[in-house]
């Protein structure tokens, strides 16, 4: 599993007012190679872990591992496997499945978590460096083909598979100044949905799972600035920012056989914010 990943709205208010200036101004707070959290990857794997299942933990940050193996998922040393390396990157994301199959035998669910937004110069088109491009597009859509690709043979083999892929309301909508992000989140849910087609036939389930706002260190540096807070929120009809928890409880369902007849799907958990 990758802890390191609806209609379309397009009402013109949502491309102009409050959000313009959030979005326009995001930035991740933490580097990436040596940040703290696994946001949203930490809440499904220690969902998964404590229901008893066997996850294998993949993350580019090995200091925000073993910050989990140690506090988090100390009462599941057995269970837990934590591997660091780039969702980008081909060998790595072949070394980690194979290891994984190695050490557990075989993979039931992968889910496609890991993503970032692009620093502050993944903007509008015209001013979004290439590289900044290039770069947003390898973690979030490369990152989840390619975790796909290495898993879907076995999971083909075995005639069985569940794939959950994080996408988010950035796929239905477009966040201004984060064309690059925008992007990567519709492309994954078309990579979701060719999968659910291609692959159904094999007893195979790929959905995705679309949050709104949530607080995680991806968002911490805006959620921490009061004023963005209250205007994130008045854009959120429910008028609360959503929790790595509730994230880990929606995949948490996917993953689940109450989903069995979900594929090809986007759930959407945003407290309404794509309504309006
Ligand atoms: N937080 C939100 O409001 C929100 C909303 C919608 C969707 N999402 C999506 O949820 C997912 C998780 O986001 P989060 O909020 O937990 O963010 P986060 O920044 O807290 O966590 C992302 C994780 O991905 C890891 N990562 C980044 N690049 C990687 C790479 N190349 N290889 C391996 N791991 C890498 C990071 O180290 C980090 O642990 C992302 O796909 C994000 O786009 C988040």
């Amino acid at each position: 599993m990758n802890c390191s990943s609806i209609q379309p709205i397009s009402s013109s208010s949502r491309a102009c007012g409050p959000a313009r200036s959030i979005w326009s101004d995001y930035e991740p707070a933490c580097g990436r190679g040596d940040r703290s959290g696994l946001g949203n990857g930490l809440t499904i794997a220690s969902r998964l872990l404590s229901r008893g299942d066997s996850v294998v933990a993949f993350d580019v940050s090995a200091k925000a591992l073993v910050e989990c193996e140690a506090e988090q998922w100390a009462d599941h040393r057995d269970a837990v496997l934590t591997m660091s390396g780039d969702v980008s990157d081909e060998a790595d994301v072949y070394h980690l499945i194979d290891q994984a199959l190695k050490r557990r035998g075989k993979g039931d669910v992968l889910v496609n978590n890991a993503g970032i937004t692009g620093s502050q110069f993944a903007s509008d088109v015209h001013t979004t460096p290439v590289s900044e491009f290039d770069k947003v597009m390898a973690v979030n859509v490369r990152g989840v083909f390619l975790g796909c690709h290495a898993v879907l043979p076995h999971m083909l083999e075995r005639r069985t598979g569940v794939i959950v892929n994080v996408a988010s309301a950035a796929g239905f909508v477009a966040f201004p100044k984060r064309a690059a992000y925008t992007t990567s989140k519709g492309a994954v849910m078309q990579l979701t949905r060719s999968m659910a087609v291609d692959d159904a036939h094999a007893g195979i389930r790929c959905n995705a799972l679309c949050p709104g706002m949530i607080e995680t260190p991806m968002t911490k540096w805006l959620l921490d600035q009061p004023d963005l807070r209250t205007q994130v929120l008045a854009r959120i009809p429910q008028n609360e920012i959503g929790t790595e928890d509730d994230v880990a409880a929606a995949a948490e369902f996917l993953l689940s056989e109450g989903a069995r007849y979900m594929n090809g799907s986007a759930l959407v958990m945003d407290g309404r914010y794509l309504a309006i």
